[in-house]
This record gives C-alpha cells, structure tokens and sequence, in this order.
C-alpha cells in the first residue's frame, strides 16, 4: 500500500505516470507503455486535452460513431454518437430508417427556463424578511451587470429573484429561487456568477437593512448554486402513422404491434424495476449525442431522472397512444445544453459534430437529443415485444467476444458469416471458434 503522496499535481505528466504505474500496476514498464500508446501524436492537441482536466496521464477512447437518416421536422440529419455500448448506433439508425418513410420526428420546445438557488438561514420574522428582498430587488440586476451585459444583450438575462420561505422543511430555512434564460449556453457559469454576487448583496445589504430589526441583519449563506433539475426548459419529441403503416413483424400484425408497445410503456409507466431499464435504454441514445457535442451528461442524466420521478413514482420517460387508428410515440424530457462555451468550442471532435448537425441552437439541440432518445427507446422496445433484445444485441456483441478470443480478421469474417443463421451466445461463438480452429 503506498503512503499519500504530497504535490502530485505539481509533478510533470511522465513523472505521475510513472509515479502510479509503479506504486499501483504489476507490470509497470508495460503501463507506462500503455499510457503513451492514447497519447495523441499532435503534441499540440495532447496539450488541449490534457488541461481539460487536472492529473491528465492520457486518453480514455469511446467510440465516435453516426446514426444516419434522421427526418427531423423536414430536414435530413445524420446524429453522432459517443458511446461504447455496441448495439446503441445500430438500434438508432434503424429507427431513423423506419420513421423516415412514416413522416419523421417533430420536435417542440417547451420551455427554456434554468434555475438557480441561494440558500440561507434567517432568524426573524418572514414579513420583513420579504420586504427586505423586495426592497434590493434592483440591486440584484444592477450588481450583476457585468455578468450579464452580453447575455442581456443577445435577449437572455436574469428572469426572475423570488425569496422562498422553506422553514416548513428546515428550521431557518430560506431560499433566493431565480430563473434565468441563457440562450444558447449551458449557462453553469453565468448562472453561478450572479448567484454568488445575489448572495453577497443579499449579506451587505441586510447587515444595515432599516426594514430588519438589528438582531435579524445577520443572514447566513450556506451556498449559491444552480440547479440541474430544469423542468422548465424541456422539450417533446414525437413520431405517428397510421397504424397500418407500421407494418407487420414476423407473424405480428401492425395494430398488435402497436399495441403491445403501448402495453409495454404502460408497464414502464407503472412500473419502477422496468422504468428505469425503460429509461436506461433512452439515456444511452440522449447521453450519446451528449457527450458527443460536449455538454455535461451528468447533468443532464441527473436532471432527466429527477424529472422522471417528479410525482413521487419513477416512471417511463415515452408515452405512447393509438386513437382514430393513429399510432402515436413521444418523449419529453428536461434538457440543460449548450452549443456554445465550455467544450463546445475546444474539443475539435465536438466541434465537428456541431458542424455535422448544422450547428445548431440549444434550442435545436434539445430536440436532437430528445430524438435520439425517442429512436433507442423505439427500437428498444420493438425488439423486446418481438424478436425478444438478445438477437440484435449478440450480433453487435460478437465482435467483441471474438475480439476478446484473440480471434484473426480471416475468423472473425467466418464466424460473423456463421452466426448470420445461429443465435450468437457467449458459449456458442467460444465453441465455434474452438471448432473453426480445428478444422482449419
Ligand atoms: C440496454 O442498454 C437497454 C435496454 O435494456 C433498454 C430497454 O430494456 O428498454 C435494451
């Protein structure tokens, strides 16, 4: 066990790989090795990466990949994705193909509303306390002019300081509740700015407040902070067709299909152990398109759970309904993102993706991602009323097992050929490949 380390940030980027390959790793000449194997060649984009973050000892490769086809409120997108789960971009794209010909996805904006909070605790009485606030009201926007002059200028800004009594949840407790609109940025930044001047003008200001009886002048900031639960800046993502026009599956017909999907989502709706697997399958569509234009996917995962479980009951994120032998498939999600700041505009990956959808607004972009969303849960959920999910997803998954086996392109190219008419479990692909290695 090594005793801590004092400075380690301090050190040079060869000095900490070789510091934690040889205190933590059995074979530290070959960990070193690998470290520098994932460092980019350009030293220059090394160097980028690397002051993402601090202690940076090299790359953590995900797969870039595009999900082609996606008709989306008329125009023709391709959605890129980051992720390294192996049937995700391949579940997104055939739902892209199979909504493409059924009128594609519409989107709507449904709000666009961020929040952010000061909270604090005050000893005294709640009917001065909110004269006080709403006496500085002014202040609040005059102090914070210089965080918020560009963004007032573009039409965003501060929306709204409203003082929360909260005392019936903690003793003391209260809170400056704000709402801010930040157009096309994340606005974690922004939003935190003015937050931490509120707090420092509500403190100055009530310490020699006429209004608050001397003994009630001393407020007690606990922290400023935004809020990534955004109900209020969410988005709908929707596709419908005739019923007919869904098709039949196997020796399913087209209005049992429908309608074991609705069954389906109603399950998830009511019930939490399969909501959140429901969800799960959503999040690897939304996380992937994400992380791929550089926003925060914890924050958005973060967000879009709470949202999920906003009644009390965790429940499916799609809803799904057949009326007038209309089928109808939607999602609607919380959604906090930026396409401009932050990595938007460092990461030359992220850049490009940006490009490849059009660059788009935040507006834009939340209804990407809510597609991307809705496609993995459609495809998701198609196979599991069907064909059942292993199918698709070991066919996907083979070339990883034989990756694993050590396998040579020439076997590989056999076995996927073979597993093209037999079911790809985990033993059978290790018995074909043993099988193959005899005979050949
Ligand atoms: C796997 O990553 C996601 C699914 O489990 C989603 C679902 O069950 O709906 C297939």
């Amino acid at each position: 066990m090594p005793s801590p380390i004092e400075g380690f940030s301090k050190l040079t980027k060869e000095e900490k790989i070789r510091w934690i390959a040889e205190h933590y790793t059995h074979d530290p000449k070959a960990s070193i090795s690998l470290f520098k194997t994932y460092w980019n060649k350009d030293a220059d984009l090394q160097q980028l990466h690397d002051e993402f973050i601090e202690n940076t000892l090299s790359n953590f490769y995900l797969p870039l990949g595009i999900a082609p086809n996606f008709l989306i409120n008329g125009k023709v997108y391709a959605l890129p994705m980051a992720i390294e789960e192996s049937s995700v971009v391949a579940a997104a794209s055939k739902a892209a193909k199979f909504w493409f010909s059924r009128g594609g996805f519409r989107t709507k904006i449904l709000g666009t509303e961020k929040i952010g909070q000061v909270h604090f605790m005050y000893q005294g009485d709640p009917g001065r306390l909110a004269a006080f606030v709403e006496q500085i009201q002014p202040l609040f926007v005059s102090e914070t002019l210089s965080i918020t002059k560009n963004m007032v200028a573009r039409g965003g800004g501060i929306k709204k300081v409203e003082l929360r009594d909260k005392r019936q949840d903690l003793k003391d407790y209260y809170q400056l509740h704000c709402t801010f609109e930040t157009l096309d940025a994340m606005g974690a930044n922004f939003i935190n700015s003015c937050l931490e001047q509120f707090a420092k003008t509500l403190q100055r200001e009530a310490s020699t407040s006429p209004i608050l009886r001397p003994e009630e002048r001393h407020l007690e900031v606990v922290m400023s902070i935004l809020s990534n639960y955004v109900p209020q800046c969410f988005v709908r993502a929707e596709v419908s067709c005739p019923v007919d026009e869904l098709g039949s599956v196997g020796d399913i017909s087209a209005s049992e299909f429908a309608e074991k999907m609705i069954r389906a989502i109603s399950i998830a709706n009511i019930e939490p152990y399969r909501a959140v697997t429901h969800n799960k399958g959503i999040m690897n569509g939304i996380d992937a398109i994400v992380l791929a234009t550089g926003n925060d996917f914890r924050a958005v995962e973060a967000g879009i759970h709470a949202y999920a479980a906003k009644d009390g009951t965790y429940r499916s994120l799609t809803h799904a309904s057949l009326e007038n032998e209309v089928f109808r498939f939607w999602i609607e999600v919380p959604l906090a993102l930026g396409t401009v700041g932050g990595l938007t505009s460092l990461h030359p990956l992220v850049k490009l993706a940006l490009e490849i959808l059009g660059q788009p607004s935040a507006k834009d972009l939340m209804g990407l991602v809510a597609v991307a969303g809705l496609a993995q849960n459609f495809g998701a959920v198609q196979s599991l009323v069907t064909t059942g999910i292993q199918q698709g997803h070991m066919k996907m998954h083979l070339l990883n097992i034989l990756n694993q086996m050590g396998a040579s392109e020439q076997e590989k190219k056999q076995l996927v050929e073979h597993f093209k008419k037999h079911s790809a479990t985990h033993s059978a692909v290790v018995e074909a490949l043993q099988e193959l290695r005899k005979t050949s």
